[in-house]
């Protein structure tokens, strides 16, 4: 068995998928999470895919006490990769300072437990969101940040700069924050996938609910852009390549592979993906039609932005392997799974 790992938010989408491929490379893993935005069943699909069933608690990382009483009951985690936050940018306009205390507290809470539990890394879930709409693309880690378009943008700009200053002050743990592109799709088994709660706001989970009849329309929102379709560009990043990335990432961190103390990557596929090219994708791999229309811009989107993942690619050894045409069935797999299972 290799180390123990903390994943909090273990229960969300990319949180699952990535306690699957830890336990799959041999880490033993314990889940925090509050379940706010997830469902006590995914523990069901982690087992039902690894055999292994992750130590579970249900506690939001807000409450320090809880927090500290969980690394006395499970002495020995390692490393943490950090998941756990709210994740709605809508939301996060409306509300910002549960978003503040949710996105921030949290990770304050953990990187001042960390040296008091002998935790030597946490890998950080950030976002390509830093970058805003890059003059240069793809886009590098060396990019400048941008100004945030909304208060959740703007904890992962705040949660890196802690996690900077944090590190360079001289803490004895490391850290790697990855900026994640846009991740989309299902484990291949569709024991696990990403289950929004209410209306998504995101494009695939609402395109896959229109398909099977949940909702009536997907609005696309924009025609005209400066893009070949004059609809936006996202780089759409397979959940469980992603995933992957964390465990590669947390034996660079923990094994000392690097001398880095703070490493920062991009995740992404290097290819550049429209909305329209995307439903096209969808409706040409599964045979579904999705009834969309085209609708004015959304307040805050961003026009285009795709990765350069070389970093990724040459320094952690990691590549996204799956197409979006394959990934995208994946969804579709999922979507008739939750129907089936009567949850959608
Ligand atoms: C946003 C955030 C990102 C965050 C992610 C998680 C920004 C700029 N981006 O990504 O940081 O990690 O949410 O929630 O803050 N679209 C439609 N119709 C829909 C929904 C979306 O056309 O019903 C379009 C959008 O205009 C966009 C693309 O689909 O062009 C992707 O949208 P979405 O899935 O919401 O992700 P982002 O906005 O890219």
């Amino acid at each position: 068995m290799k180390k123990k790992i903390l994943v909090t938010g273990g229960t969300g989408y990319i949180g699952s998928h990535t306690v699957v491929e830890l336990q799959n490379a041999g880490y033993e893993v314990v889940i925090v999470d509050d379940l706010s935005n997830s469902n006590a069943d995914v523990l069901d699909g982690i087992e039902k895919i690894t055999g292994i069933r992750p130590v579970f608690v249900e506690l939001d990382c807000n409450n320090k006490e809880g927090l500290n009483k969980l690394f006395l009951d499970n002495p020995g985690i390692k490393g943490i990769i950090h998941f756990a936050a709210s994740k709605a940018v809508g939301e996060s306009v409306q509300k910002p300072l549960l978003y503040y205390r949710n996105n921030i507290v949290t990770l304050l809470n953990l990187l001042e437990l960390m040296p008091v539990h002998g935790v030597e890394g946490i890998v950080f879930s950030s976002s390509c969101t830093v970058y805003g709409q890059p003059d240069i693309l793809p886009v590098t880690e060396d990019a400048p940040i941008k100004p945030a378009l909304s208060p959740y943008g703007n904890t992962k700009q705040i949660n890196e700069e802690i996690i900077r200053d944090t590190i360079y002050a001289g803490t004895p743990f490391k850290s790697i924050i990855l900026r994640y592109f846009n991740p989309i799709g299902a484990h291949p088994s569709a024991e696990i996938g990403e289950l929004p709660n209410g209306v998504p706001q995101n494009l695939v989970p609402f395109l896959t609910q229109t398909a099977i009849g949940i909702r009536q329309e997907l609005s696309v929102f924009g025609d005209d852009y400066d893009t070949p379709d004059g609809s936006c560009i996202r780089d759409y990043i397979n959940v469980v390549d992603l995933a992957k990335a964390h465990v590669i990432a947390v034996e660079r961190m923990l094994e000392n592979k690097s001398e880095e103390k703070l490493e920062i990557f991009n995740l992404g596929t290097g290819r550049g993906v429209s909305v329209l090219e995307l439903i096209n994708a969808f409706e040409k791999g599964t045979g579904v039609k999705v009834p969309y229309k085209i609708v004015g811009r959304r307040e805050g989107d961003i026009e285009k932005v795709w990765a350069d993942p070389d970093r990724a690619n040459n320094v952690l050894g990691w590549t996204a392997k799956e197409s979006v045409e394959d990934t995208i069935v994946t969804v579709w797999k999922w979507q008739l799974k939750l129907r089936e299972r009567g949850i959608q």
